[in-house]
């Protein structure tokens, strides 16, 4: 067998991150993901910009949080930790399962009951964590979490745990090596808010070691029924369709402003039906499925450029925008068949069907 040259983001850029030659490394070989050239918004820019996607989608979980939890689960691993335990909307539980399962150690996590997407329950089921939903929202498990993980010999592997952020910052590392600098802008989801804390880091070591020269401006989007970082004050009964994100109370909430703040970026809010229409568009016009939750970036791009925000470049170059898709379509398929309409019945008669084709 040839052997494998890509073995996940440890390997890849392991002297950025908090690794030794004594870390056990559980690796589904995850990051590389395909930074995509997206022709149709960057049309709808009035071509003042480049728009592209980083697909975290490609992630072996199907989202990001692969990239936070090969760190958390290698690390728990290497202080001989037995059991791991998250909080989750979703995306975390599969990931959590998954790389526990590849450790061989036990995954617990607390998840809203009935307000995650399918495919991340079934994930987060077949790779054997104990899955517990929970009468309350994600907030309510979170706070379950710390304290149970502070009285028991339990890893907690939310981006609470600071190597979630290590493994996430590799993400900005990626789009900087692939554009061959920072972008100007990044867009992005945000929930619990360690995703952008993570990006905002990245960009700043890199340019500290002289890999990029400039930081882009973080431009951040909350779902309108669950923003309060742009409200100002927690919301305690979130509600969205972009369930991902379906957060009142972020735990990195200080570290987003603090990004935002610095990058002299923004965070602002969308609407589930402005996600919709973005979901569709990028499936549509783009060939790109991704969740609810992430097309939030998409959705935020348009707001933006519906302001004209991108249109005061005092260099005739093109403005560089990334924006993240940090999770999968096929995660919430019940939601992609909701959204359009589930495909006509036919009888299976030639003429029938050439008919309706429009022939
Ligand atoms: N997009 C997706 C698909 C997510 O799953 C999440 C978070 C976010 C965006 C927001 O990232 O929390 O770092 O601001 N999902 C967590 C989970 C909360 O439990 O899977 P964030």
């Amino acid at each position: 067998m040839r052997e494998q040259t890509y073995k996940g983001i440890i390997q890849k850029y392991k002297k950025f991150l908090p690794v030794s030659d004594k870390t056990p490394v559980i690796t589904l070989n995850e990051g590389n993901t395909p930074l995509i050239y997206a022709g149709y918004l960057s049309k709808l820019t009035g071509d003042n910009a480049e728009v592209y996607l980083k697909y975290e989608g490609a992630n072996p979980t199907g989202s990001f949080k692969d990239r936070g939890m090969t760190m958390a689960i290698s690390k728990a691993c290497e202080e001989k930790a037995q059991v791991v335990m998250c909080a989750s909307t979703g995306n975390t539980s599969a990931s959590a399962a998954a790389y526990a399962a590849r450790a061989g150690i036990k995954c617990i996590v607390l998840i809203p009951s009935g307000a995650i997407a399918l495919g991340k329950l079934s994930q987060a089921l077949i790779h054997g964590a104990k899955v517990l939903a929970i009468e309350g929202n994600f907030d309510v498990a979170l706070d379950l979490v710390k304290e149970i993980t502070k009285l028991y010999p339990i890893v907690l592997v939310n981006s609470l745990n600071p190597y979630r952020i290590e493994g996430q910052k590799t993400g900005s590392f990626e789009i900087c090596d692939y554009l061959g600098d920072a972008p100007d802008f990044q867009i992005m989801p945000v929930g619990n808010a360690g995703n952008i804390t993570a990006y905002w880091k990245g960009y700043k070591e890199y340019q500290a070691q002289g890999l990029s020269t400039k930081l882009p401006a973080m431009l951040g989007f909350q779902a309108e029924g669950a923003a309060p970082i742009v409200r100002g004050k927690p919301v305690k009964d979130p509600e969205t369709i972009a369930t991902a994100i379906r957060i009142g109370n972020p735990a990195s909430w200080k570290s987003a402003e603090l990004a935002r703040d610095e990058s002299g970026g923004l965070i602002d809010m969308v609407s589930d039906e402005q996600i919709l229409e973005a979901y569709k568009i990028l499936a549509e016009k783009e060939g790109v499925f991704a969740e609810p939750a992430s097309a939030a970036s998409i959705a935020g791009l348009l707001k933006l450029i519906d302001k004209q925000y991108f249109k005061k470049s005092k260099t005739n170059n093109k403005f560089k925008i990334v924006c993240i898709l940090t999770g999968h379509g096929l995660k919430d398929p019940e939601r992609a068949i909701k959204t359009i309409q589930a495909p006509k019945v036919m009888p299976a008669d030639l003429k029938t069907i050439i008919k309706e084709i429009g022939y």
